[in-house]
């Protein structure tokens, strides 16, 4: 198992062997280039397997001149160089304490027979003795405006190469546009913006010079922050407001501009409110009345014309309120035909629905109100009511107060009544004022001319009179007891005002007792029973329905009628 593997190795080995074998040196570090910052130090590593003995020369600028054999240089021309390193492990590294200008160059590491390694450039960093400079202007730039700003760096080796970033983000500027004609050891660059936005406002403008080399010198920048000036723009926060009367409002703006805006508020109609107060963008009203309703305007100015303009609509609202415009009592003239309204004036906001009803009643009725024909029956308690969303309802009462003429109710009347009976005949009259006198008067159908009954008692006539409803109607009741056929006749009860005068009438007639008429009813459908079971028999002994015993038997009963009719 292990002989195998034990041989791989000894075969990977052999040409390594091989090469130990031979005599000849060979390089087992090689010098590199590297970049150096003038002052500091700087080390080329170079070190050689099998040297035995033979020298290491280190050859350098200018022109590949010897620096060092060995491990001895010359201290007289080369001062600030050493060759340090491990000799016996075959290390020859040249080190050159404060690097300066004039070792910038190629160095080799050889030793004589040895084909020389590549050569190794020190290149010497002489960072610009200041950061790059901004020129231009930075803090009055206007928007709209352009800019033109240059970056200018003096000294440095090699000389550093500008670039311009806004933020983190590199401007592209085009190689033909790069400065040219700057005195020797100056480079600049010119940024140029055509058109500046309220958006470079703020903007961070750095210019950054770097020599190429950022592990030994780090790139160095200067920023400017730029300072665009541009008009105000504003914002309404609410474009409308809406506030209770009495509460407080806050109007606000949102102003924006370089300089800051100053905003200032302005009523587009009317007076500005008494108390308010102006807090930058805000106008705060303590107590909203609703005259403070309006459009009003804030207006944001920062000397950069135009100024920013926006408005905010103030609406208030206030709880309905009933004008005075109808009186509290209207008094209207019985029938008359003509329309009569009652308009109902309201403000309020939102505004108000407007209604009637009838007090007391879930009636409602439109505004105004309107009768097209004015009764008694009208007559009474009317409310306007005005309502709106988020308010109590406001009442406002009227009275509508009829006065007229009498007016007799009830349509003319034809009446029956059964001798020895009594009637009342009821007259009902709605007057305002109330009637003078409502009288009855009897016309009988064989008397000559009218007779007339007071109030009171005049034998079986009686006169009654009541009064209910407050007074707003009268009542007359005509009593007739103990009826005789005598007593026919039109009875007419008459209302009598300073307005006029109404009547009604009943046409009343006696007509003799249930008995009588009993007896005669009787007697008429019996008359006819008898009349139709003749006729009936007759008919079916034509036809030949009944056979000769039903006949006979109809005989039979036709004698025992005859028979009873005998003994009666
Ligand atoms: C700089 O960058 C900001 C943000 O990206 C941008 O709004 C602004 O316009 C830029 N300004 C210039 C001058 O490029
Ligand atoms: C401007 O930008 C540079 C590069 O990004 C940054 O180093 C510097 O701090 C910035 N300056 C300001 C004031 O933000
Ligand atoms: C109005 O704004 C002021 C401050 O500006 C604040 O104190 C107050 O609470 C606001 N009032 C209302 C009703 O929003």
């Amino acid at each position: 198992m292990w002989a195998p593997l034990v041989f791989v190795v000894v075969l990977a080995l052999f040409p390594v062997q091989k090469a130990f074998a031979s005599q000849t040196p060979s390089y087992q570090t090689r010098p590199k280039s590297t970049a150096v910052r003038k002052g500091e130090t700087v080390t080329l590593y170079c070190s050689f397997h099998r040297l035995r003995n033979k020298p290491v020369m280190w050859l350098g600028p200018p022109n590949f001149q010897v620096i060092a054999s060995g491990r001895d240089v010359d201290v007289n021309k080369y001062g600030r160089h050493s060759i340090v390193g491990d000799a016996r492990r075959g290390e020859f590294n040249l080190k050159i304490r404060d690097v300066r200008p004039g070792d910038e160059g190629d160095y080799r590491c050889t030793v004589f027979s040895v084909p020389p390694a590549k050569d190794a450039r020190i290149t010497v960093i002489v960072p610009p003795p200041s950061l790059p400079a901004i020129t231009g202007e930075t803090m009055e730039l206007r928007a709209g405006k352009g800019l033109v700003l240059t970056c200018r760096s003096v000294g440095g080796r090699p000389l550093p190469r500008l670039s311009w970033y806004n933020g983190t983000r590199k401007f592209v500027i085009p190689a033909a546009d790069e400065d040219e004609g700057n005195a020797p050891g100056e480079v600049s660059l010119t940024l140029l913006v055509r058109f500046l936005s309220k958006w470079d406002n703020k903007a961070n403008l750095t210019c950054r010079s770097d020599q190429g080399y950022p592990d030994v010198v780090r790139p160095q920048q200067t920023s400017a922050i730029l300072n665009v000036q541009y008009s105000p723009t504003v914002k309404a926060e609410l474009s409308s407001v809406t506030v209770t009367e009495g509460q407080p409002a806050n109007l606000t703006c949102h102003a924006e501009g370089n300089p800051r805006p100053v905003v200032r508020w302005k009523k587009l109609a009317g007076g500005m409110p008494q108390n308010r107060l102006e807090r930058s963008s805000t106008l705060y009203i303590q107590h909203t009345r609703r005259r403070d309703a309006a459009i009003y305007q804030c207006r944001a100015e920062n000397g950069i014309h135009p100024a920013g303009v926006s408005t905010v609509s103030l609406q208030v609202t206030f709880p309905p309120t009933i004008r005075p415009s109808f009186e509290e009592k209207v008094s209207i003239l019985f029938g008359q035909k003509l329309d009569f309204s009652v308009q109902c004036e309201a403000d309020g906001n939102p505004s108000p629905k407007v209604r009637w009803r009838r007090k007391g009643t879930p009636l409602y009725f439109d505004n105004p109100l309107r009768f097209s024909r004015v009764g008694y029956g009208e007559e009474g308690h009317y409310q306007c009511i005005a309502s709106s969303k988020g308010f109590p309802d406001a009442i406002r009462e009227t009275y509508i107060n009829v006065i007229g003429k009498p007016d007799v109710l009830g349509e003319p009347t034809s009446l029956a009544v059964t001798r020895g009976d009594s009637v009342s005949l009821v007259c009902e009259v709605a007057s305002d004022p109330d009637p003078k006198e409502i009288t009855w008067m009897w016309r009988g159908s064989d008397v000559d001319g009218d007779q007339q009954f007071p109030v009171g008692s005049d034998g079986n006539v009686k006169v009654r009179q009541e009064s209910y409803e407050g007074g707003k109607s009268v009542k007359s009741v005509l009593t007739i007891q103990n009826t005789n056929s005598g007593r026919t006749g039109d009875y007419v009860c008459k209302a009598v005002n300073m307005f006029g005068s109404d009547q009604r009438q009943f046409s009343v007639e006696i007509i003799e007792p249930p008995t009588t008429m009993l007896a005669i009813v009787v007697a008429a459908v019996s008359v006819v029973v008898v009349l139709f079971v003749l006729f009936a028999i007759c008919v079916a002994r034509r036809k030949g329905w009944i056979c000769d015993e039903a006949i006979s038997g109809g005989r039979k009963i036709i004698d025992g009628i005859n028979n009873t009719k005998l003994t009666d």
